[in-house]
């Protein structure tokens, strides 16, 4: 997802550092271009040749050592002026203060001044350290001046003790920095809305009714609608998925809770996705207690409809308000998901087929055609995040 992006990790002294190897190795992966600055208390953890190796670019640690013919690229100034994300991870107490301050006395602090791109600060430290006023008053400070901070976790910290100050793992900072860099933010100002999973309804307080959904296609969908700068708010069915990063998520489990949700949070949304399997029949009852097996018998569970959701969002359709539905299916899949677009009032219907391989639930994957009114266009096999990309640039391509 940072194919072509120039990354540049400012790495000072703290335990964490080590953890910065996997950080670079991963986002060599992700197709950044990965450069490293590096304090001279953070050699002391891990060494320069070590993220040399992993992203084939010279590492600096000494402002006077830059060691370069080249007196009109300055690496403090280019390489800060030409990254595209820095991460500043570990970022120990001393480089907060000094950042905070404008103190530029070493390779990171120096590279760091001049950078013009989203600057991403993961402090790590004792959690006295980190409670400490100051240094909370410093962290202020930098979010005052846009600078973001990526939380720590709790936890046994090295020092000792428990707490928060643990640098968060490889994978979290790199979904960060994804977060930050991977796309254009040509989606700032709108406000989107997805749903996303399954729905589970109950029987008993032992059993319910549910589907397949995994959920990540709409996990999808609202990660990269936020990656592309919206204000998302996701409303999710029982996942074992992450939460997004900067995406507001509203757990629910029934399809009568995510009606609920789904209509008190269209009203002002300009962009509506709607990609949960929502159970279309739940219960007459749910038992206050568990359902006893009869010997001799077989059994019939009395159901209801319940309320399609998607059609009632195009029932009350906003002006301008754009509202994506999905189809799943296993046979006539076009003409089946047209009329759905039809009947529900959606502006496009994203059929896919439980039948072709690398489509549907649970797989990373995914096979779309995307049915608008005017037109449809069949996407080849590609990942989730992709799909969700292509979705959400065709959104903006109607509006
Ligand atoms: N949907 C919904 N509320 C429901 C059922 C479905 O919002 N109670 C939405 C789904 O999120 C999806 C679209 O409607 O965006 C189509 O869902 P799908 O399960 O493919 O079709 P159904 O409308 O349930 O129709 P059928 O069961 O006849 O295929």
């Amino acid at each position: 997802m940072l194919k072509g992006k120039n990354i540049l990790l400012g790495v000072t002294g703290g335990i964490a550092a080590y953890k910065m190897a996997d950080v670079a190795s991963l986002l060599v992966k992700q197709g950044a271009d990965v450069h490293v600055v590096m304090t001279e208390n953070a050699s002391k953890f891990i060494t320069a040749e070590t993220f040399q190796v992993l992203t084939k670019n010279k590492v600096y640690v000494d402002v006077f050592d830059e060691n370069t013919d080249d007196y009109v690229n300055v690496p403090h100034i280019s390489l800060g002026t030409s990254a595209d994300c820095v991460l500043i991870a570990p970022a120990t107490a001393d480089v907060i203060g000094k950042i905070a301050n404008g103190i530029a006395d070493d390779m990171v602090t120096t590279t760091v001044l001049p950078a013009r791109c989203p600057i991403l600060i993961a402090p790590s430290m004792n959690v006295y350290m980190l409670e400490n006023p100051i240094v909370q008053d410093n962290i202020e400070k930098l979010m005052r001046f846009g600078y973001i901070i990526v939380e720590p976790d709790n936890g046994h910290l090295a020092c000792g003790y428990d707490g928060k100050g643990k640098l968060p793992q490889p994978e979290v900072l790199v979904e960060h920095v994804i977060h930050a860099a991977a796309k254009e933010k040509d989606l700032t100002g709108k406000k989107v809305l997805v749903d996303a999973g399954p729905t589970q309804e109950s029987l008993d307080p032992v059993r319910y009714i549910t589907n397949h959904s995994s959920g990540k296609m709409g996990y999808a969908v609202a990660r990269v609608a936020a990656m592309r700068g919206a204000e998302v708010t996701l409303v999710s069915g029982p996942t074992n998925l992450p939460a997004p990063i900067g995406v507001d998520v509203i757990n629910v489990t029934t399809a009568e809770e995510m009606y609920n949700a789904m209509v008190s949070n269209s009203k002002d949304s300009d962009i509506i996705v709607m990609s949960a399997a929502v159970a279309d029949y739940t219960p007459e009852v749910t038992a206050d207690n568990k359902i006893k097996k009869k010997d001799g018998e077989g059994m019939n569970i009395p159901l209801k409809r319940t309320k399609d959701i998607l059609k009632s969002l195009g029932e009350i359709k906003k002006e301008n308000q754009i509202i994506v539905g999905f189809s799943m299916e296993t046979e006539n899949l076009i003409e089946n998901s047209r009329k759905k677009l039809e009947s529900k009032n959606a502006d496009m219907i994203c059929a896919n087929s439980l039948k072709t391989e690398g489509a549907g639930y649970q797989v990373d994957t995914n096979i779309v055609t995307m049915i608008t009114k005017n037109d449809m266009e069949e996407l080849p096999l590609m990942s989730k995040n992709e799909v969700a990309d292509k979705i959400l640039d065709k959104v903006v391509s109607l509006k």
